[in-house]
């Protein structure tokens, strides 16, 4: 069943799912784009994904990982971003590339029926979505194909700084560790491959998961 929810937040919420202009200048440089792409290719390595398949890539930002994608694996990729002005480069960015989509989507409800795709893909998202990356969580495994993978890198706060951050904030539920496995358990989603930079306090972290359904 389509979970296309409504999702009304605060001030706070809204600030921290938007990047700064100052990240957005790093963010959507061709210099990242090409990193980013690095590190999805050695991710992709241990994917094994069909012929042609059909991908959703979530704050695709400007849309580095949705090239390879196409590229590199012949796939017809629905490219999505929370912020107007993200999914306007994506689009600008992509526009040679005639099987993708851009759409605007929040990636705590997003707007398709179960068991649509192949693999989702989210880059460096999630720690900007605290209280919500659970349902980002959810909602992936909600709309992949039984077998389907969901590859991510994201910035996590390790256990240890989970334990005094969840005492200073109780209510912030930022990306921590140990919580994204259990999750990603909880929602079927079997890890095959888990690794984090180093880092006491936070880190980051790359991962393959496969729906086990
Ligand atoms: C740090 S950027 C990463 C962009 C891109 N994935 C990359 O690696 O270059 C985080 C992206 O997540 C998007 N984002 C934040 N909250 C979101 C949400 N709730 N749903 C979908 N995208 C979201 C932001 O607009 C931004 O483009």
């Amino acid at each position: 069943m389509s979970m296309n929810t409504t999702v009304s937040d605060g001030w706070f919420k809204r600030r921290m799912m938007r990047l700064t202009r100052g990240e957005k200048r790093f963010v959507n440089t061709p210099a990242n784009a090409e990193r980013i792409a690095r590190v999805a290719a050695s991710l992709l390595e241990r994917v094994t994904l069909p012929p042609e398949p059909r991908c959703l890539e979530i704050g695709c930002g400007q849309g580095a990982v949705t090239r390879l994608l196409v590229e590199r694996y012949g796939a017809r990729v629905v490219a999505s971003d929370y912020d107007p002005a993200q999914v306007a480069l994506a689009r600008e960015r992509l526009a040679d590339l005639d099987q993708v989509e851009v759409r605007s989507v929040d990636a705590r409800a997003m707007p398709f029926d179960d068991a649509q795709f192949d693999g989702v893909f989210s880059f460096q998202v999630m720690h900007h979505i605290p209280g919500g990356w659970r349902q980002v969580v959810a909602e992936t495994a909600r709309v992949l194909k039984p077998g389907g993978w969901f590859v991510l890198t994201d910035l996590v706060v390790s256990p240890r700084a989970g334990r005094l951050v969840r005492r200073l904030l109780p209510l912030l539920d930022q990306l921590e560790e140990t919580a994204l496995h259990a999750c990603l358990t909880e929602h079927g989603l079997r890890l095959t491959h888990y690794e984090r930079g180093r880092g006491m306090l936070m880190g980051h972290c790359a991962a393959v998961a496969r729906l086990n359904r």
